[in-house]
């Protein structure tokens, strides 16, 4: 197992062009990215800061999710994404240690990259997504 760096910070957010006009206004700081990802019942904005992103995400509906968790806890940080070089084996490296996975197998999320999600209660309730990157950075798909 190996973490390459921190990929992003994901903050759910109810209104995404409102978020992204904060951040431009506060921090000076634009998105670089900004797609729907059906499959994770969102749109996702990615601002570039140094070597990685903060990711604003709005639930695509309230059965999503993120609709689910906007309805709970309201606007926040939601899940920290470490990068990794190799997804597949440090799944198996965390199978084999019984993490508890929200993902046994890598699904596609944004940027088309390959990403697998650790549910929270696994470790210090924190929700963990880890991406594959290529060594220069770039997601692998
Ligand atoms: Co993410």
């Amino acid at each position: 197992m190996k973490l390459l760096n921190l990929d992003h910070v994901a903050v759910a957010v109810v209104d995404l062009d409102a978020a992204i006009a904060g951040y431009r206004k506060r921090y000076g700081v634009e998105p670089l990215h900004r797609e729907v990802v059906e499959s994770q019942g969102v749109e996702e904005a990615m601002i570039p800061v140094g070597g990685s992103y903060i990711q604003l995400l709005r639930p695509l509906g309230d059965d999503t999710p993120v609709g689910r968790f906007l309805a709970g806890k309201g606007e926040g940080l939601h899940h920290v994404a470490y990068a990794v070089p190799d997804l597949d084996s440090a799944l198996a490296h965390l199978e084999e240690q019984g993490a508890a996975l929200i993902d046994r197998e890598a699904r596609v999320g944004g940027r088309g990259a390959r990403i697998a999600f650790v549910h929270p209660r696994d470790l210090t309730g924190t929700l963990i997504e880890l991406v594959e990157l290529t060594a220069d950075g770039r997601p692998v798909s």
